[in-house]
């Protein structure tokens, strides 16, 4: 009696430990574009280090209005070019506990066509025969939905209740084969009030990928961070909730599950033109981005990567108050992530006992370890830093 006792009271804590130990996820997203840059910048699929990651999710496919999958970048990812989907899925074969799941969707796809699809039944069932057959066909686990977002950017006002059908519907459809359903959603307070039914919206996925990043950049006429930890006492009303404890805090106040969320963690800055390059100060007024690197080549945008083999030699200044850091030269300012602010975004998504992390994107770390001692300094920050 005594000795099955304490061997039951073993045999629940090694289950306990597993569970707790697979319990945490660092979700990476690969974003399919990225090979076609020049350089040092050219990032491919065995570029990935896959015992960073437990979820890679590859970026993106599309939707037609009729509900039909669109391959966004038929030679990147199909079997005639370069065979995307096929060598993300065989990096299972280097790690056996990673999961692949395919993403659709993103900031370029807008809304729109997702609203239209979400709004009809017929639609909506074309678009998941066509999934389930999709990952059939590819192998991949699961599949993530990054509508940019229901209700907003020309949805309609009827979107969240559209959304809720359709994951409904997709999760009947998924779970039964085994195959994961996610979800990139906003993690800005106004935006998540609009486009989601937080609470059932959190019961019905297994994955909540919140994207607590792109709070402020050069879509605005001042300077402000991406992605800011905490508030700043210069922060008005209108700004106060745009940062990440805001946003993941209110989350959870609304009824999601903390376990199955994922704090979102950009590798990127996002930079400014300053009008005035003695006005550096937070929400100082500006001309418009910065100047392009030679990698993301878009202005206003700054991979991790560009900022530390490029202008490792800007003033570097770290904000107390907001916990992240920015560069300024002259009247170029970057507001981005290092070591030291992802430590301390993980260090908070452990203490709200979050499910783990999410990454967008691989590309912008240092992946070649060009800057330092070594290969993706972010996101071993993520790994070692995450409990
Ligand atoms: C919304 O629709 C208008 C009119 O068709 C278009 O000009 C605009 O680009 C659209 N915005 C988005 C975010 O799709
Ligand atoms: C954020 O705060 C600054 C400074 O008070 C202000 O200029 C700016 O308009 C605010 N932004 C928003 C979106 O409210």
């Amino acid at each position: 009696m005594k000795v099955s006792t304490v061997f039951l009271l073993v045999a629940t804590s090694i289950v306990l430990l597993s569970t707790s130990a697979s319990a945490k996820n660092i979700i990476c997203y690969f974003a399919s574009w990225t090979v076609y840059r020049p350089g040092n910048g050219k990032f491919d699929i065995e570029d990935i280090d896959t015992s960073l990651c437990t979820h890679i999710m590859f970026g993106f496919i599309g939707i037609t209005t009729e509900g039909r999958i669109s391959i966004l970048d038929g030679w990147e990812s199909n079997d005639d070019g370069l065979r995307g989907f096929s060598r993300l899925v065989d990096l299972t074969k280097v790690n056996p506990n990673l999961k692949v799941l395919v993403s659709m969707g993103g900031w370029n796809e807008g809304s729109e066509k997702y609203s239209i699809v979400a709004a009809d039944p017929a639609k909506r069932k074309v678009l998941i025969d066509e999934v389930i057959q999709f990952l059939g066909e590819h192998n991949f686990h699961g599949f993530d939905l990054d509508w940019e977002y229901p209700a907003l950017r020309n949805g309609s006002d009827i979107d969240p209740a559209n959304y809720v059908e359709l994951l409904k519907e997709l999760k009947a459809a998924l779970s039964p084969k085994g195959y994961l359903l996610s979800a990139a959603v906003s993690g800005g307070v106004a935006n998540a009030d609009i486009a989601y039914d937080i609470p059932v919206v959190s019961e019905l996925l297994d994955l909540i990928n919140v994207m607590v990043y792109d709070f402020h950049g050069a879509f605005e006429s001042f300077v402000g961070h991406t992605s800011p930890l905490s508030a700043s006492s210069k922060d008005d009303a209108g700004n106060a909730t745009l940062n990440v404890k805001a946003g993941i805090q209110h989350w959870i106040d609304k009824g999601a599950d903390p376990a199955k969320m994922h704090l979102g963690v950009g590798t990127y800055g996002r930079s400014f033109t300053l009008a005035d390059p003695n006005n550096a100060e937070l929400y100082a007024p500006v001309l418009g981005g910065g100047i392009a690197g030679p990698y993301t080549r878009q202005e206003g945008v700054l991979g991790y990567n560009e900022i530390c083999e490029l202008h490792s030699d800007w003033t570097y200044i770290w904000d107390d108050e907001q916990q992240v850091p920015h560069r300024v030269s002259g009247d170029q300012w970057v507001g981005y992530d290092d070591e030291k602010s992802i430590a301390l975004k993980v260090e908070y998504a452990n203490e709200k006992e979050l499910g783990g992390i999410m990454v967008w994107s691989f590309d912008n770390d240092d992946f070649r370890g060009i800057c330092g001692s070594e290969t993706y300094p972010l996101m071993r920050t993520i790994k070692r830093t995450l409990k």
